[in-house]
């Protein structure tokens, strides 16, 4: 099998305050991106990565990423993203080789996933499953609301049991021609997805949940920032 990891960093982080695009940030001295790259070069599944950085800043990624001494064993792509993380992750799946034939998608917005997860969601593709979703069970109880105007009050609808509900991370692990005939009919179909595995979902082909980790959760608002940070540092400890 030859794995690939798709990475879509070219998304702007608006939810975490005013600044550079959220991939470029630093944690711990080092950009955002350059964890999520290292993160998925340590699995030894992978064998070659693809950065989906801002159209009009490809150049800056890529100088970026050669900045920071990566691994010259295996290669790293940088090619531009869309104005939606579908597209970007359309444009990255583009831009694979042919002899791929296993893709895990990682958010750039996740740089401390352990090597372990990444390696997990690997076997499991490889051990036959077409998709492949690591995730956790839920701390907090889940309601279904009618949405409103932002502050008002919002009538709920109900509550999904929460033992059965997970929340999903990445990397998501594909079988290529799964994921890349979801993209082209999802996007024929001219609807969004929040993740891959659910327009995988909608092919009506199956996908499975394995176990996620703390450690992958996704950089978001200023508060993950100062989680990310901690982690860091007790790692370094
Ligand atoms: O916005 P959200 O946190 O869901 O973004 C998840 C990932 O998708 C991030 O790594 C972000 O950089 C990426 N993204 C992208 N292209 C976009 C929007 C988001 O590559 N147009």
């Amino acid at each position: 099998h030859v794995v690939a990891a798709v990475i879509p960093a070219a998304g702007r982080g608006v939810r975490l305050g005013p600044g550079a695009p959220k991939a470029l940030r630093g944690l711990g001295g080092v950009p955002i991106l350059v964890h999520a790259v290292r993160a998925m070069l340590r699995a030894r599944a992978v064998g070659l990565v693809v950065v989906v950085a801002p159209a009009d800043d490809v150049a800056g990624v890529r100088s970026l990423l050669d900045s920071h001494g990566l691994p010259e064993s295996k290669e790293i792509r940088v090619v531009a993203g869309g104005e939606t993380r579908q597209e970007s992750v359309r444009l990255g799946l583009a831009a694979l080789p042919a002899e791929v034939d296993t893709v895990l998608v990682h958010d750039a917005a996740r740089p401390l996933v352990p090597v372990d997860t990444v390696e997990a969601v690997a076997a499991a593709v490889r051990a036959g499953a077409p998709a492949v979703v690591p995730a956790l069970p839920l701390a907090d109880t889940v309601k279904e609301v009618t949405p409103g105007p932002p502050g008002s009050p919002e009538p709920v609808v109900g509550t999904p049991e929460r033992a059965r509900l997970r929340a999903v991370q990445t990397p998501q692990g594909f079988r290529r021609d799964v994921l890349t005939e979801a993209h082209e009919k999802i996007a024929a179909e001219g609807e969004g997805a929040t993740d891959d595995a659910g327009m995988v979902e909608r092919l009506g082909v199956p996908v499975v949940v394995v176990p996620g980790h703390e450690e992958a959760f996704k950089v978001t608002r200023p508060l993950d920032l100062v989680l990310a940070e901690a982690v860091l540092a007790r790692r370094r400890a």
